[in-house]
């Protein structure tokens, strides 16, 4: 075929805050499929970028294996079946997958995680923003272990991001009443642009007496994106049997060590608190009632969803950067530029 592949690999394991220069550029000849094998060739044509990432490349203990010195980076990602032998996987057709930071991949049936093929009518921005992981961490998250119901108040800490804004208007449609945290006036100018009854700027204002001001009888269900004296402030204002529920920790995931863990923890011994973390992964087998409830939703337009879209195979790495700096806004996605010499 004598196409080229065009790949980033995981350099080296970042020490504190990660950089361009963890990830290393190469470029090298696509193998043949083998139709024999079921093999599939897919090109890929979106990137999703997930904070999740950023813990792949330590070497820890995770629920994947860490991202090996010298392989592809891991990401999901929307690609068009290039060749194939597989009539479950027509050529043309766009699937989704975890495909990595390179332009073609091949992909066999027998795969750890196949790919799926996109639902008709759904684009790779749609399926990957609104119908992507982020939306079912969101909704399972507040729904499955946050008990979410009419007239709670629900506090939902990194709202400007991809899963933190699904959760707003997630919570805001079922009856609750929403606070946003984020990062800037502007930030938090769009996350009440959702529906936020308000939502408290982290880097301006005092959060503990801000979340005091706003939620007098206490927090029902914290959502929390961030950890650290952002989960402290709120589980310090959570309400008699109030839920925290431990969605991600992205405080201490690029800092070169955790923050502290909350001080406070005795509050939920006086207020018979709970805090709980889930992995979205658990709920893949009931995608369906998400769908079922959020479909209707982003059919009307009541739930309204943000593709964060930059451009370009050499600004990959730096995109991931943008998640770790509040650059974000929604799903962060890269649409690739087609590779030189490939189809277009
Ligand atoms: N449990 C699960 O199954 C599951 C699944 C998916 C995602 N998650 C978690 O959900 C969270 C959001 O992930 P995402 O992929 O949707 O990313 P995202 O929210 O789109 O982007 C990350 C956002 O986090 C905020 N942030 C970054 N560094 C921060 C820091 N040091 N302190 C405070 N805020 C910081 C930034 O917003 P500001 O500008 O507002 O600071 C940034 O825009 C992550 O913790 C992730 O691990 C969990």
């Amino acid at each position: 075929m004598g196409l080229r592949n065009r790949q980033w690999l995981l350099a080296r394991r970042p020490a504190g805050s990660l950089s361009e220069q963890d990830f290393e550029y190469r470029e090298t000849p696509v193998a043949e499929p083998d139709p024999d094998a079921g093999d599939v060739l897919l090109r890929n044509l979106w990137l999703s970028f997930d904070a999740t990432q950023r813990e792949w490349v330590k070497d820890q203990e995770g629920y994947l294996p860490p991202v090996g010195l010298g392989e592809v980076m891991r990401a999901s990602a929307v690609a068009e079946v290039v060749r194939s032998a597989n009539p479950a996987l027509p050529e043309g057709s766009l699937v989704q997958g975890l495909f990595g930071w390179q332009d073609y991949v091949i992909v066999r049936p027998d795969d750890a995680i196949p790919p799926s093929p996109l639902p008709a009518g759904v684009s790779p921005e749609m399926c990957l923003a609104a119908l992507g992981g982020t939306s079912l961490t969101a909704y399972f998250g507040l729904v499955d272990i946050g008990g979410l119901a009419a007239g709670k108040t629900v506090v939902v800490s990194a709202a400007g991001g991809a899963t933190g804004s699904m959760a707003v208007q997630i919570a805001r449609l079922r009856g609750a009443r929403v606070i946003g945290i984020a990062g800037g006036a502007d930030k938090c100018a769009w996350v009440k642009s959702l529906g936020a009854d308000d939502c408290i700027d982290y880097h301006a204002e005092n959060l503990p007496e801000r979340l005091a001001a706003l939620c007098p009888e206490g927090i029902d269900i914290a959502f929390d994106n961030v950890g650290g004296a952002q989960l402290e402030a709120m589980i310090g204002q959570l309400a008699h049997r109030g839920r925290a529920v431990l969605c991600g920790q992205i405080a201490g995931y690029d800092a070169p060590e955790a923050p502290p863990g909350p001080r406070n923890l005795m509050t939920l011994i006086y207020r018979r608190a709970r805090v709980e973390g889930f992995l979205m992964l658990d709920y893949l087998h009931r995608t369906h009632e998400a769908f079922a409830e959020l479909g209707p939703w982003l059919g009307s337009g009541e739930l309204r969803w943000h593709a964060d879209v930059q451009e370009g195979f050499e600004h990959i790495p730096r995109t991931l950067l943008r998640l770790f700096r509040g650059e974000n806004r929604g799903k962060q996605l890269l649409r690739l530029d087609p590779p030189k010499g490939g189809p277009a």
